[in-house]
């Protein structure tokens, strides 16, 4: 047995900030972020937290689906956003959803959260634990964003996808994921610091920092080479596969991984120029695109792959 994703929902917030409208108060350029990124808008929530993003992405999913929530065994939402330290968001969605009998946690592992929650499931599936789970990537980063910053507050935006998967002969056909916790400080956000009133001062917050020189380099040379090893460990000649889906970060990286995978970009779906990066949410918020515009199709073939903070990367080879 194996996970077979079996229902696909996305949600963003209405609110569209386009490149021009950054322009008005930060010292930067639509032209220089069309053709630096490939972004020309993204949405950004003005009222609703990652858990509402995430929960209503887990309804239509589950709609998809065409199954009951209370069939769902667990939930795992990928986010680096969370609107509270804790409970999780994956708890706030089982209640908001009415997934009285799932297990919910949260995982945390930056822009490669889906493939990362994917990972898990497929464990969980091919060991036979659960047969039926949810797995979501959401985020509001717009929050954590220094939006004084241009190098970094451009390229993000806010959004959830989700993906019910349950037990099935055929589906994900591997996953493999990785870390490298020496490269922390490329990309991080500062949570609460230890000051208080034993140690002295007030409690701060953090920003986004990021190296963004760093970043892409890692990415340019990790996305090839996960995908390259996916496709050779499972004897599977790139020409079969019909999709290459992804992480949405920057439009450039996306055509570096054509240009080295030797893969035509009418393989290579793109949507970063309407939603920007949002992170754990990209894949699933694309898949469901795709889904919806019936370019994926039952039986083809697809290969996953995202990298992000951490460091972290992971790939997933699958049957639609
Ligand atoms: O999910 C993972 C998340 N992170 C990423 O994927 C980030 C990956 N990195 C990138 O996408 C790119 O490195 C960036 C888009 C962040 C930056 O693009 P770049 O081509 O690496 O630009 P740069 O940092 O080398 O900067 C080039 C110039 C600089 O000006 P000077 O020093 O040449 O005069 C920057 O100050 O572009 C300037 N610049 C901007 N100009 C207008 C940087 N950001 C902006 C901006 N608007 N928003």
């Amino acid at each position: 047995m194996t996970a077979k994703i079996i229902g696909i929902g996305a949600y963003a917030p209405e609110h569209i900030v386009t490149n021009r409208d950054l322009m008005e108060f930060l010292d930067t350029d639509d032209a220089w972020i069309r053709e630096r990124t490939g972004i020309c808008e993204r949405r950004i929530s003005t009222q609703e937290g990652t858990s509402a993003l995430a929960a209503e992405a887990a309804r239509r999913a589950v709609k998809d689906a065409g199954i009951r929530p209370e069939e769902i065994e667990i939930i795992i939402v990928a986010t680096s956003s969370a609107d509270r330290s804790f409970p999780s968001a994956a708890t706030d969605v089982q209640g908001a959803i009415g997934a009285d009998n799932a297990v919910a946690f949260d995982i945390t592992a930056a822009c490669s959260g889906f493939i990362y929650g994917l990972h898990i499931m497929q464990g969980f599936i091919q060991s036979g634990i659960y047969k039926t789970g949810l797995i979501i990537g959401a985020e509001t980063l717009s929050k954590v964003l220094d939006w004084t910053d241009r190098s970094s507050c451009i390229l993000f935006g806010d959004g959830a996808g989700a993906a019910v998967v349950q037990a099935a002969e055929t589906g994900v056909i591997k996953t493999l994921v990785g870390s490298d916790g020496r490269k922390g400080d490329v990309l991080y956000c500062q949570a609460r610091s230890l000051k208080n009133c034993i140690t002295g001062g007030k409690p701060e917050l953090g920003f986004m920092q990021m190296d963004g020189q760093e970043v892409f380099k890692f990415a340019v040379k990790k996305v090839p080479e996960i995908v390259t090893q996916i496709l050779e460990e499972t004897n599977t000649p790139g020409e079969e596969v019909q999709h290459y889906v992804l992480h949405q970060a920057n439009t450039r990286i996306l055509e570096s991984a054509s240009r080295r995978l030797k893969v035509p970009m009418e393989k290579i779906p793109v949507n970063i120029d309407r939603y920007g990066n949002t992170s754990a949410a990209s894949i699933p918020i694309l898949l469901e695109e795709m889904k919806r515009d019936g370019r994926l199709k039952p039986g083809d073939k697809l290969v996953m792959a995202g990298f992000g903070a951490g460091l972290t990367w992971g790939a997933a080879l699958l049957t639609w």
